[in-house]
């Protein structure tokens, strides 16, 4: 694979020099790109002695008279890159990539480059811990990107505490497993549902629930990003449409139930993270109701149950529900699996699910397996929950 090794300027630019090796030893091609800051730290010739490439260091060459090519190059090579993995990515360089700085090389690169991205941090203790830090980290996760923690220990600087670029091994894994995500959904078609659907009682009031539509944007974004084409069908929330996937606004249970039905045919994954409200008002009054001193009685009705509906239907489509649960999650998600004919539910608590950026799932198959993704960013866990969905349309096509 086509990798670009970021340098970053901090103690462990040292470092970065064994893992350009064992990329370079498991097959990889590796082009080096420092940072003006790596530079004072490592000299370029280490890394293009290693690699048997010229190092990239500045978007416009010093000495010579820039060439026409050169104010191109950053995006001839985010073309050519199929994966970009940062070490050490220092306290500024995180602080850059977080607010789309384009102020040098490699910045200018990650801007220009959409596939799978690896930072693995390294920096003094209390910047690591500054508040500033973990929200660049944070937006950075948020985007899809790989962290890879430093760890504690002696720093450079004296300190004890986290830090330290990873162990070597753990950046390569980091690297391997986002490269295996890379555009493996490419050719496929993913409709996902999302956000909470809000049922009218009068032209002025509603009914809703507390879906904020981040876990299914998510999924959205991450299938985007592996290379599918997205229906994402999204109830009403505050949230920017991911670039690229094709949204179909809708307010009621009902019409998401006809835009699902539309879109159906198109896709091969289905995923239903909506949270549809499971009653409404029939007849909505055409006027506002006035306010008085009497009691308001409201005769609610159920809406259709989109995915059990679908779950008669869905052929060889992969079919994933959602159960969000106060008690019993995983009996009621098992439950709710072999009652709407899904091939897989994700579990999660009602307390986790609702508004938060984090979220911890379990995963019931059906083929009775059980998989915990643990406690992650919801960006993190829609990859590992597709990745989930890739595996086991491999197993039921296996045991066609
Ligand atoms: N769902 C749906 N249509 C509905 C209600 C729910 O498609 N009218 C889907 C949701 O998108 C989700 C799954 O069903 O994927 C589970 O929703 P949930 O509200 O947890 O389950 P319910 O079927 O409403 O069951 P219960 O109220 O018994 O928990």
């Amino acid at each position: 694979m086509n990798l670009v090794l970021g340098v970053g300027g901090g103690i462990a630019a040292y470092k970065a020099a064994e893992l350009a090796r064992a990329l370079l030893e498991r097959g990889h091609n590796v082009q080096v790109v420092m940072t003006r800051a790596a530079r004072q730290f490592v000299r370029p010739l280490t890394f293009a002695a290693l690699t048997g490439r010229e190092v990239i260091t500045d978007l416009f060459p010093r000495g010579s008279q820039p060439a026409l090519a050169s104010a191109t190059e950053h995006i001839r090579l985010a073309q050519e890159c199929e994966l970009l993995v940062v070490a050490p990515a220092t306290a500024d360089l995180l602080a850059r990539f977080a607010h789309g700085l384009a102020d040098e090389f490699l910045t200018a690169l990650y801007l220009a480059f959409p596939g799978p991205v690896v930072l693995a941090p390294a920096m003094n203790a209390n910047m690591w811990r500054h508040p500033a830090t973990q929200a660049n980290v944070e937006t950075l996760r948020q985007r899809g990107h790989l962290i890879v923690e430093p760890e504690e220990g002696p720093l450079a600087c004296g300190m004890v505490g986290p830090g330290r670029l990873a162990e070597l091994s753990r950046i390569v894994q980091a690297v391997e497993a986002a490269a295996a995500r890379r555009r493996d959904l490419e050719g496929e078609c993913v409709l996902v549902t999302a956000g909470p659907t809000l049922e009218p009682l009068d032209p002025v009031r509603f009914i809703s629930n507390r879906s904020s539509g981040k876990m299914g944007y998510a999924l959205a974004e991450a299938a985007l990003a592996r290379g599918a084409r997205v229906i994402l069908i999204s109830g009403p929330v505050h949230l920017p449409p991911p670039p690229g996937a094709e949204l179909v606004r809708v307010e009621t249970a009902a019409e998401m139930r006809q835009a699902v039905l539309d879109r159906l045919s198109e896709a091969g994954i289905v995923i239903k993270a909506a949270a549809v409200a499971d009653y409404h008002l029939a007849d909505v009054p055409r006027q506002k109701r006035k306010k008085s001193a009497a009691r308001w009685s409201l005769e609610l009705d159920p809406t259709p149950d989109i995915l059990a509906e679908i779950g008669q239907i869905k052929g060889d489509r992969i079919l994933v529900g959602f159960a969000a649960e106060t008690e019993n999650l995983i009996a009621e998600a098992r439950r709710k699996l072999l009652a709407k004919n899904c091939d897989m539910v994700v579990a999660n608590r009602v307390e986790e699910a609702f508004g938060a950026d984090d979220n911890e799932v379990t995963l019931l198959l059906r083929t009775g397996e059980t998989i915990e993704l643990g406690r992650a960013s919801k960006r993190e866990l829609a990859d590992r929950i597709l990745d989930a969905v890739l595996r086991l349309r491999l197993s039921l096509h296996a045991a066609r």
